[in-house]
């Protein structure tokens, strides 16, 4: 028997209520109920409940080394784990106008026999966005392989693939798609999880990979249901500033490779361009022996990554002096320049302080704060650092430098760039004895 009942469901958080109310006792959110049509699932009979499943031991299990599929974008490779698995759904998420549909383009014309569906904008957008990546390359001779179709219902378009022999299916986006056989709008919570099952299921049984794009709310979270992200096997997510053309693809969950990937892109006219050594690109406008300017070594991922940190110390006008970050936490700032307050000669009480990473990077790690500490003590003594310089280390309440992860990687990077002059806390363990000395 198939029975179907409204629901009111949790759009955030996925929690079920029968009645509608203003919020939702689970998540604690307003307005978030919706009105969901479920349809019952068909019980499974007395007879095989009876008869129960069968234990494995762990020697029955037939074990396949999985077979992947290059992307033949580097950057996108190594986040997925070295390609996607046949079969793997993966969802890419992102604000709209990050590149989704650019880098997905660029994918399925990597790849033969790709089949891209187009629910957000035309065919016709979608051929003129893949002429004007071409224009410029060197005489492409290749006609692109990829089929579009132009189709948002879910079942229609299972139909239309089912006897073609595709390498990859590209779904952008998930919001868009929707099954006649529930009641709910195209993006609803119930529309999206079950047209997600549905393809999760071809792609099992066809051993298709699929990439799903998903949009973003403004708080940075998945439109949809928060179930979608436990029923696909990786979840990406696209992050960048709109005013840079710096793209970070993050991995929130992989079921087939690290999640501690990063990959690094730059938009460009013609596409989003691999950027393989991310440093060379933060450091690339660096004015040399620049008052106010120190190099941090972060980690993006597995790989250590260098990046500017500028300051700024003026004279305030202000009662109250101005803190402005960028990039980096405006309150950890605010314990750097307790610590230099107490623990060095430099007085910035008074004084506005303006800090801020380049290449609109947001860095959230600790290992950044020496950095920050020698490019605040940099302006204040209108000094600059020398010009070889790099800081690693959290900085701590007592004014000292702590160890951070990878320090051995991080150094080497930064020697081989040439950055020969390491402060950290194997170099020094308090901040005023760098701030004094150099
Ligand atoms: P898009 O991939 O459509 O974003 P999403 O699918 O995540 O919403 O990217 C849109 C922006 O990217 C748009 O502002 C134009 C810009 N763009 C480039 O800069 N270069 C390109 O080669 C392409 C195709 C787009
Ligand atoms: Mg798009």
């Amino acid at each position: 028997m198939v029975k179907s009942s409204v629901v009111y469901e949790c759009a955030s958080c996925g929690a079920q209520y029968p009645k509608w109310a203003g919020k939702c006792e689970e998540c604690g959110k307003w307005n978030t109920l919706v009105e969901e049509v479920q349809v019952g699932r068909r019980t499974k009979t007395a007879q095989t409940r009876g008869t129960g499943a069968r234990l494995q031991n762990l020697n029955e299990i037939e074990t396949k080394t999985m077979a992947r599929l290059s992307t033949g974008i580097g950057e996108l490779d190594r986040v997925l784990g070295e390609g996607l698995v046949l079969g793997e759904v993966c969802l890419m998420i992102g604000e709209p106008g990050i590149g989704k549909s650019t880098l997905l383009t660029q994918l399925s014309l990597n790849l033969e026999r790709t089949v891209y569906v187009c629910g957000e904008e035309s065919p016709g957008q979608v051929r003129l966005r893949i002429e004007r990546m071409q224009k410029g390359k060197k005489a492409q001779n290749k006609e692109p392989k990829l089929k579009l179709l132009a189709e948002t219902d879910v079942d229609v378009i299972l139909t239309t693939i089912e006897k073609e022999d595709i390498a990859l299916l590209i779904i952008d986006s998930v919001q868009t798609l929707y099954t006649a056989d529930l009641p709910g709008m195209a993006g609803s919570v119930g529309q999206i999880r079950e047209c997600t099952g549905r393809l999760i299921a071809y792609a099992k049984r066809k051993n298709v990979p699929i990439m799903l794009v998903g949009h973003v709310t403004k708080e940075g979270e998945m439109a949809g249901p928060k179930v979608l992200e436990h029923m696909v096997d990786a979840v990406l997510e696209l992050t960048g500033d709109r005013y840079y053309d710096l793209r970070i693809l993050r991995t929130q969950k992989n079921r087939f490779g690290a999640t501690d990937e990063v990959g690094v892109f730059q938009m460009s006219e013609t596409g989003m361009m691999e950027v393989t050594n991310p440093s060379q690109l933060f450091l690339a406008e660096r004015e040399e022996g620049a008052i106010g300017s120190a190099v941090a070594v972060i980690m993006e991922g597995t790989r250590p990554v260098l990046v500017e940190v500028q300051a700024l110390v003026v004279e305030s006008e202000l009662p109250v002096p101005r803190r402005v970050a960028q990039g980096v936490d405006a309150r950890r700032v605010q314990i750097l320049l307790g610590v230099l307050q107490k623990y060095t000669r430099l007085a910035v009480g008074s004084k506005d302080v303006f800090v801020k990473v380049t290449g609109g990077l947001s860095v959230k790690e600790p290992a950044i704060d020496l950095a920050t500490v020698l490019a605040i003590a940099s302006s204040v003594r209108g000094k600059a650092l020398p010009k070889n310089a790099v800081a690693i280390g959290e900085v701590g309440l007592l004014g000292e430098i702590r160890s951070v992860g990878w320090e051995q990687k991080r150094e080497k990077e930064a020697q081989k760039l040439g950055y020969t002059q390491i402060y950290s806390r194997s170099s020094h363990r308090k901040v005023g004895e760098i701030i004094q000395n150099w």
